[in-house]
Formats: structure tokens, sequence, C-alpha cells
């Protein structure tokens, strides 16, 4: 895999350069919430700046239902702007008047932060004449937005017609590291939690071949669960995608490689949380953790692994009473990580359950994406990456 890295390209002075980000972080009570999205752009920044670029920086943030529900970026342009300790106008246009003038006044090292890209109709259908418009505001086209470029979006798709594109050094980065997960160090073992069968299987079966282990907790194991005819009361469960199972069982038994948790934690319908065997779940209960026993066995996998990569918590771990699996899931995976295996972690809920180990700076590579991570894994179609990588 040859990568167009931003490096490659030695004159940035008086370019204006469309930088993609993706600074899609969460909103907590109507603030920003966990910045790291935004922390991990910054170096691209920065490069871009020190060499005379001129920023006319795009995200999306949120997904709204219709393009006239879009959140303003406003609020981004601020964060970004007090991290990197240097202006950053806003500018609540895209293609129109407003954008137009402010890209032609921009002079070298400034920044221009524009109106999230999916305030515009044309963002999600991939439209060219769209992208077109966008890339004739500058010179460039840099994308640092590795973790939506799974999807078929004008400012990383169609936009690569209209201008060179780069990579920023972070997407490099990403690329570099999710190699290491398709050619791992063997044993490679796989730790899969989170809700939903349809976005893992592919995943699953990709990776199945070259692991050791694929490890599934969380919604998933009860889905898996629910396939073998188990009892699983009202736990959290991918039943319409039940389907995507079939490739992983013979019969009623699931293939060897797949590892599920063999104890649980439940609350019954009273509130009451025990401790017990999968078989032992009643009808109303909700499985919220995995027990002691299955952070034991997961464990003596995760010891021997040279690779692990690990997507999903394996519980309801923002709950204090159910945070212990995924939390002690974490710790192994970072204690096995720098040195001793290879270890990566992705996807937003598992990156904000492996910093409450506070054990983060352990693991060898945090990744910014989660859908696009799994897609890219998966072996699934990038169109962000067309004209970028080769
Ligand atoms: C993400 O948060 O995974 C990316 O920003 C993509 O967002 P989307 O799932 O709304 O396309």
């Amino acid at each position: 895999m040859k990568i167009k890295s931003l490096k490659q390209k030695k004159k940035w002075q008086g370019q204006t350069v469309l930088l993609r980000v993706d600074f899609n972080v969460p909103v907590v009570n109507g603030r920003i919430g966990e910045d790291y999205r935004i922390a991990a752009a910054l170096p691209t920044i920065k490069y871009l700046r020190e060499r005379g670029a001129r920023l006319l920086l795009i995200s999306h943030w949120g997904d709204p239902k219709t393009v006239d529900q879009y959140l303003s970026t406003k609020p981004l342009a601020r964060r970004l702007q007090k991290l990197l300790a240097t202006p950053v106008k806003f500018i609540p246009d895209l293609t129109g008047p407003k954008a137009k003038k402010a890209a032609v006044s921009l002079q070298d090292g400034e920044i221009i932060f524009l109106e999230n890209l999916r305030s515009h109709l044309g963002e999600k259908k991939d439209d060219f004449t769209f992208a077109k418009e966008l890339a004739a505001l500058a010179d460039v086209y840099v994308n640092e937005a590795f973790s939506v470029c799974h999807r078929a979006q004008a400012s990383v798709s169609a936009i690569t017609r209209y201008l060179p594109a780069f990579a920023g050094l972070q997407l490099e980065e990403e690329l570099k590291n999710l190699q290491k997960i398709l050619k791992p160090a063997k044993p490679l073992v796989v730790v899969m939690g989170g809700a939903k069968i349809s976005t893992k299987a592919p995943l699953i079966k990709k990776l199945y071949p070259h692991s050791s282990q694929i490890i599934v907790g969380g919604g998933l194991a009860n889905t898996f669960w629910k396939y073998q005819g188990l009892e699983i009361g009202k736990s959290l469960c991918d039943e319409e995608s039940a389907g995507y199972l079939r490739p992983f069982f013979k019969g009623k038994k699931q293939l060897p490689k797949i590892i599920l948790p063999i104890d649980v934690i439940v609350a019954s319908s009273k509130g009451k949380i025990r401790h017990c065997l999968p078989q032992e779940v009643k009808k109303g209960d909700c499985i919220f953790d995995i027990g002691p026993s299955s952070i034991a066995l997961f464990s003596s996998y995760l010891k021997r692994a040279q690779t692990i990569v690990w997507n999903g918590p394996l519980g309801k771990f923002e709950d204090a009473p159910y945070k212990h699996g995924t939390m002690a899931v974490g710790a192994i995976i970072a204690a096995r990580s720098t040195g001793r295996a290879f270890g990566l972690v992705g996807g937003g809920e598992t990156v904000e359950a492996l910093k409450m180990t506070k054990m983060e700076s352990y693991v060898d590579w945090v990744s910014t994406a989660g859908g696009a991570m799994l897609a890219y894994l998966g072996g699934e179609k990038m169109p962000g990456l067309k004209n970028i990588i080769f």
C-alpha cells in the first residue's frame, strides 16, 4: 500500500489547503464532550501552518435528519482556537459568497473554519457540483478525517476529482497501524463488544482465519446467546441482524475460536444484581456485564497475544456496578501493549472506557475511528481513501 502523504509535497507556502477534519465529537449537555478527535488533527494543522499554508477547515458534526437541523460548527472553531492558542475565524457558510471572500483573503498561516458540511444537501449525496464548489476555494486538499472515510460523501470522496489530494499525518498513521492488524504478529486476539452485530460481522469474518481467539462480549454476546436459543431476558440484543451470525455457527455451536463469556452480571426486574451462568439468566433479567471467571478466561488469552485489537465495551460500563468487566479487559490490553504485544483500540465508547482505566497511554494505537476502522479492517469499500492510497 502506498499512501500519498502530505510530507511528499515540498511547497505549501501561499497554498490554500482545504483540510477535511472529522471533529464529530460528542455533545454533552449542549457542550463539547471528549475532544480527542480535535487534538488528533493538531499535528497536521501545525505542520501546514509552519510551512506557510492557508487553511480552510471543513468538518461534519452530528448527523442531522434534515439539512436545516444541523449543529453549527462555530463551537468547534472556538475549541480549536483554544487548543492551538491561535486565532481561528469561523465563517457560517460553505460555498457561498462569504466563504469565497474569506478564502481569497486568507494569509499564510491563517485558519478559517467553515460551517457544518452536513448543512449542505450535496455532502451526503457525494455530489460532484458541491465538491467542485468546495474545491474552487482552494489549491490543495488534505484528508485528515479517516473516521469518515467509509462514507461516500462529497468532502472525502467526490472532492478528490477536483483537487490534488494528500493524506493528513494522523490518517497516514491510522493506516499504518491498522495494517499491523491485517498482517499481525501472531497470536492475534480480537476483542469485540458493543451492540450491533451488523457492523462487526464483516470484521470478525475477515480476521477469524488469522486470529487465535475472537472474544465476544456486551450486546454482541447476548445476540449470540439468543441465536443459540438461550434466555437473555430483556438484555440488549441485535435480533434483526441475527442473520449475520450464521457464518459463525456450526449447528447451534459457535465456531471454536469464538469465545463467549462464561459468567455474567445481571440485574433482575426489581433491580437486584446477581452473578450467574449465562444459562441461568431469567426472563426479567438484563445482562449488564461479564463476570470474574470470564475476565480470568479472557486474560489467559490476552496474556499470550502478540497482537490485540479491541472494539466495543463488554458491558454497561457507564454505570459503576457494571464497569468491572470492561475496565479489567481494558487494563489487561493496555498492560499487554507497548513492548509485549501490539495493542490497537478504536471506537468512541471503547476509547471512553479505555480512558476510564487511566492506562490509555500504554496502548500502541488509539484510533480516532469507530465505523471506519471496522469497515477498513473488514475489507469494505473506503470511498474516502481513493486517490490517497494506491
Ligand atoms: C463517526 O463519528 O464515526 C464519524 O464521524 C462518521 O460519522 P457518521 O457515522 O455520522 O457518518
